[in-house]
């Protein structure tokens, strides 16, 4: 099965989770940021990584996803707004239908990440009482959106790629536990 990590990134925090899905991979997998991918033709398996853009995949991911057809795929993004979230769970939920036709969504990663400093001056200058204006809330928000992606989300996004491409391969990402849990049951 043929793999490729593709990701797209304004201002890194993408690449950063691209990077650990990639240690997930096998040794000799390609990661290529989304402007030079090549044809998706090429692969069996595609992780695909954008960032939130006023609530869809950014230009340049969509436009990628689209042209990923008949294919396998596991989604990883980063956003401003906290994971556990509508806003979080809309965009999860939504990303399978990016894709070009046949392709199968096998799992997906999002974790926060560090909002653009220019785009946060930019709200504080907002008037307040609308939807991006700043209030103590948001101030928080974006400094918790500040550390991260963090290690923990690192190794939670090689985690979760790791079990969607065995899941891909048809392989059962619980066999390890499962066949632990038949030995103790034998002692
Ligand atoms: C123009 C712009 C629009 C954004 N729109 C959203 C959004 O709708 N929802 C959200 O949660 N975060 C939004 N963000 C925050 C980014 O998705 C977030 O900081 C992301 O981690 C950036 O990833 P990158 O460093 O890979 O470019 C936006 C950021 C920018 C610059």
């Amino acid at each position: 099965m043929k793999s490729a990590v593709v990701y797209s990134t304004l201002t890194g925090n993408t690449r950063k989770v691209a990077e650990a899905v990639l240690k997930s991979m096998p040794e000799g997998t390609e990661i290529h940021d989304v402007a030079s991918a090549p044809d998706p033709n090429g692969y069996d398996f595609i992780a695909m990584g954008f960032w939130v853009d006023k609530g869809h995949p950014d230009d340049k991911a969509m436009a990628y996803m689209k042209r990923i057809e008949g294919k396998k795929a596991f989604t990883f993004f980063t956003l401003g707004a906290k994971p556990a979230s509508a806003h979080a769970y809309r965009c999860a939920y939504l990303a399978h239908t990016y894709y070009g036709s046949g392709t199968e969504e096998i799992g997906s990663f999002f974790c926060q990440g560090a909002i653009d400093p220019k785009l946060i001056e930019a709200m504080r200058k907002m008037p307040a009482g609308g939807p991006h204006s700043a209030t103590p809330e948001t101030e928080a928000r974006w400094a918790e959106a500040a550390k991260h992606p963090d290690a923990a989300d690192l190794a939670a996004a090689e985690e979760a790629a790791k079990a969607a491409r065995q899941i891909a391969l048809g392989e059962d990402p619980m066999a390890a536990y499962k066949a632990a849990m038949a030995k103790k049951a034998q002692q």
